[in-house]
C-alpha cells in the first residue's frame, strides 16, 4: 500500500487501522472503496466481509463452468421409467419371408386389409361398391376402397389410375376439369390404399373425391402425470470424419448436468436415437476416404463409450437406420446387443412405444428419399411435411420399390395406432410440426456436411437437439452450437 498515494486523495489512516492494514494486506483500491476521509480499524471489518463473500462465490462460479455435476441433483433420477413397447409391430425377431409371390400378395392383403378398415369409418354417402363387375353399376355414384397400382396422365392432361381391390380391378380417371378433384389427385403415390367417390362408367370410375386413411382430427388422449422430458436424437455417424465431437460432448455434458439449464437437464428421462448410430461400412462407394473409423464394432463401440458416460437413470431408445449394422430393407429389425456392446432398449425400424402415457412412433425415416422423388411439394429441407404425409396414408413407405421394402406377412410399415410423437431422423434436418393431434419430429444430425450431401444442395442441421416435456407438452430446441 502506498500512503503517498493515499494522501493524494486526502485518505488519512488511524494508527490502530495501520497495523491491521498491514496484516491482512489491504490494498489502495480497497482502501479507496470505502469512501472515507479518515479510517480507522473498525471501519476496516466491511472489506474483510467482502473478500469473504467474493470468495464464496468464487469457487461456485468455477463450478458452473467446470463441474457442476455434484450438485445437480435430477427430478429423473426419483423415478422410474416408464414404457410399453407394443411388441406385435416390431419386426424383430418375427422375419418370416421369402420373398416369394404368395409373400407378395399375402403382403399387399394384410396392408389394404388394415387401412381399409380405417377408410370405412368415413361417410357412406354414397354405397360402397366392390370392383369385380363394376360396369354393371353404371351412372351410379359409388365409393370404393381401392389400392393404386398405377398413376398415369391421358393425352387430354386428366389423371388416370389403374387400382385394384381384393375382388378385381378397374380404372378411375380425374379429370383436369374437376380442379379440386385434380389437385388432390396429384397426391396420390403408387401402392396408396384410398377411398375413392366418384360416378361409374362403363370402363372407368368418374372421381369426384378421396379419402386418405389419415388421423382423427382431434382425438382422446392421455395425460402424462409425471414432469419428466425426453431428448431426441438420430444420424449421430459415429465413425464418420464429419462426426461433429466437440458439439457431441457439450450435449452429454449438458445432460449430466453441466451446463446452463440444468433444472432441464435434470428432466430427462428418455433418450431417444432414431437411427444412423454409426456411418457403417461400404453402405456407399468409396465410403472409406470419409471415415475415421474403419471397423463397424469399433464404430459401436464409439457409442456404447457414450452410453456410459450417461448418467444411469437415463433410459436410451434406439432403432436403426439404413447406415446400421442390420438388413437395409425395412422393416428392419433391431441391432442386437452384441453390435450395440450396451444396454439399451434396442426396437426395429418403425417401432412404436407408449412412453410416460405418450404413444411414439420411431423410424428411422429411410423411405423420406422417395417421398421427395414422388411428391413435388415435398423437399429435404422439410421433412415434417414428408412426415405428415405418412401420418395422411397411416403408412410409412407405401410405394413398392421406392426403397427397399421386405413383403412380411403384417405390414409394419402400416401406422397402426395414432401416435402423439413421431420421431424420424435421416434427412439430417431439423424440422417439426403439428398434424392434427401429434407432433411430428425429425431429429437432425451429428454430422456436418457430407460431399454427397453438398453436391445435392442439402444444408444439414448439426447439434441441435428437441426436448419434448411431457407434461406441459411443450418442445424445445437445444443449440450446440453455441
Ligand atoms: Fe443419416
Ligand atoms: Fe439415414
Amino acid at each position: 500500500m502506498s500512503m503517498e498515494g493515499l494522501k493524494k486523495h486526502g485518505v488519512r489512516i488511524a494508527l490502530d487501522a495501520e497495523e491491521f492494514i498491514g496484516k491482512h494486506s489491504i490494498t489502495e483500491e480497497e482502501l479507496l472503496s470505502l469512501e472515507k476521509k479518515f479510517i480507522s480499524a473498525e471501519d476496516l471489518q466491511p472489506i474483510l466481509k467482502k473478500r469473504e463473500e467474493e470468495k464464496e462465490i468464487k469457487p461456485e462460479a468455477t463450478k458452473a463452468e467446470v463441474s457442476l455435476s455434484p450438485d445437480f441433483s435430477p427430478a429423473a433420477k426419483e423415478y422410474s421409467p416408464e414404457i410399453k413397447v407394443r411388441e406385435s409391430l416390431d419386426v424383430t425377431g418375427k422375419s418370416r419371408t421369402e420373398g416369394g409371390v404368395n409373400d407378395f400378395v399375402d403382403y399387399f392383403r394384410n396392408r389394404y386389409e388394415r387401412l381399409s378398415a380405417l377408410l370405412r369409418t368415413y361417410s357412406g354417402k354414397y354405397p360402397e361398391a366392390d370392383l369385380e363387375g363394376i360396369s354393371r353399376l353404371a351412372g351410379q355414384k359409388i365409393r370404393a376402397i381401392v389400392m393404386v397400382s398405377e398413376i398415369r396422365e391421358t393425352k387430354k392432361g386428366n389423371i388416370l389410375l389403374q387400382v385394384e381391390d381384393l375382388t378385381g380391378q378397374f380404372k378411375v380417371v380425374i379429370s383436369q376439369r374437376d380442379e379440386q378433384a385434380f389437385e388432390k389427385a396429384r397426391n396420390i403415390v403408387n401402392d396408396d390404399v384410398i377411398l375413392i367417390y366418384g360416378k361409374v362408367a362403363q370402363a372407368f370410375i368418374i372421381a369426384e373425391d378421396f379419402e386418405w386413411p389419415d388421423l382423427r382430427v382431434t382425438r382422446e388422449k392421455k395425460k402424462p402425470e409425471r414432469d419428466l422430458a425426453a431428448v431426441y436424437l438420430s444420424d449421430l455417424h459415429f465413425g464418420s470424419k464429419q462426426f461433429l465431437g466437440d458439439y457431441f460432448n457439450r450435449f452429454t455434458d449438458w445432460i449430466a448436468g453441466k451446463g446452463e439449464n440444468t433444472e432441464l437437464a435434470g428432466k430427462v428421462k428418455y433418450v431417444f436415437v432414431a437411427g444412423d448410430i454409426v456411418d457403417g461400412i461400404g453402405i456407399y462407394p468409396n465410403q472409406e476416404k470419409d471415415l475415421d473409423v474403419l471397423d463397424i464394432f469399433k464404430q459401436y463401440e464409439l457409442f456404447s463409450g457414450f452410453v456410459q458416460e450417461l448418467p444411469d437413470y437415463l433410459e436410451v431408445i434406439v432403432c436403426p437406420g439404413n447406415h446400421d449394422a442390420v438388413r437395409r430393407a425395412e422393416p428392419m429389425p433391431a441391432l442386437p446387443k452384441d453390435i450395440l456392446g450396451c444396454d439399451v432398449l434396442s426396437l426395429g425400424s418403425p417401432s412404436t412405444l407408449c412412453v410416460e402415457n405418450t404413444e411414439h412412433l420411431l423410424y428411422h425415416g429411410t423411405s423420406s428419399d422417395s417421398w421427395i422423388a414422388s411428391l413435388s411439394h415435398l423437399s429435404y429441407d422439410h421433412p415434417e411435411k414428408v412426415m405428415a404425409e405418412c401420418l395422411k396414408r397411416r403408412h410409412l413407405s407405401p410405394m413398392f420399390g421406392g426403397n427397399a421394402v421386405v413383403p412380411e406377412k403384417l405390414d409394419y410399415m402400416v401406422i397402426e395406432n395414432e401416435p402423439d410423437v413421431v420421431h424420424f431422423g435421416h434427412v439430417h434436418k431439423n424440422g417439426y410440426m403439428r398434424y392434427r393431434d401429434s407432433l411430428i419430429i425429425n431429429s437432425g444430425t451429428f454430422q456436418d456436411t457430407t460431399d454427397f450431401q453438398q453436391k445435392q444442395g442439402h444444408i444439414p442441421t448439426p447439434a441441435k437437439v428437441p426436448i419434448y416435456e411431457f407434461m406441459q407438452e411443450r418442445l424445445r430446441t437445444l443449440d450446440f452450437t453455441r
